[in-house]
């Protein structure tokens, strides 16, 4: 059974190393070999250790390995990133890591989240009730492009919340 902890400054070396397996095993229905070996082979974003050190990632850890992690913009309400280790799918830690990300949002009066989603994931966005806005092409930063859809999701806020306005849905896309 895992546990769901707010990610530390030492954590996004780990994520970045699971994330590259869940990819390659995630996408490879979805995306040509060339995409997943180019998303595979990229480094972190710039923005990453920023992101963790800011509290806005969660983790899932079992057996003392991380087996998901989840990043939430939480200037712009965007999610960065969703995801499970290939052996720990299908067992509810997405959407548990998900469900942390929309209550660090709505704390901090998020109303709107927005991503870019693989083709690969969007079925799970959808399932967690993000609205599939449009299909997208996505222009990696490592240069290449590969089909995504946008998504959106809009947040009921706790009574007495005050609502911060997002980058809304003309906002660049996420980071892989
Ligand atoms: C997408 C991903 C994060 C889902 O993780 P997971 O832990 O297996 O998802 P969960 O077990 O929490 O699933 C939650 C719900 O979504 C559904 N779901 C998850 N992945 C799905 C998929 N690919 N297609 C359809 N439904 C899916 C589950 O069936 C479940 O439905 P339920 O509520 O009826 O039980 C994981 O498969 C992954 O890391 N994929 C590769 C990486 C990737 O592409 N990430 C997104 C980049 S934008």
């Amino acid at each position: 059974m895992p546990s769901y902890r707010i990610a530390t400054p030492a954590d996004p070396a780990p994520c970045w190393a699971m994330r590259t397996d869940a990819l390659r095993v995630g996408c490879a229905t979805h995306y040509p070999p060339a995409t997943v070996e180019a998303l595979c082979a990229a480094a972190p974003p710039a923005s990453m250790p920023g992101l963790f050190a800011a509290g806005g990632a969660i983790v899932a850890e079992e057996d003392g390995r991380i087996v998901g992690y989840a990043v939430l913009d939480r200037t712009s309400g965007e999610i960065d990133a969703v995801f499970v280790s290939p052996a720990c799918q299908g067992r509810g830690i997405a959407r548990r890591l998900l469900a942390g990300l929309e209550a660090m949002a709505a704390e901090r009066g998020i109303s709107h989240l927005f991503l870019s989603a693989s083709l690969n994931a969007a079925p799970f966005y959808e399932r967690a009730g993000f609205l599939h806005v449009r299909d997208a092409l996505y222009r990696h930063r490592g240069g290449f492009f590969m089909a995504s859809v946008y998504m959106e999701k809009q947040l009921a806020l706790p009574a007495g919340t005050a609502a911060l306005s997002g980058s809304g849905s003309d906002a660049p896309p996420g980071r892989r």
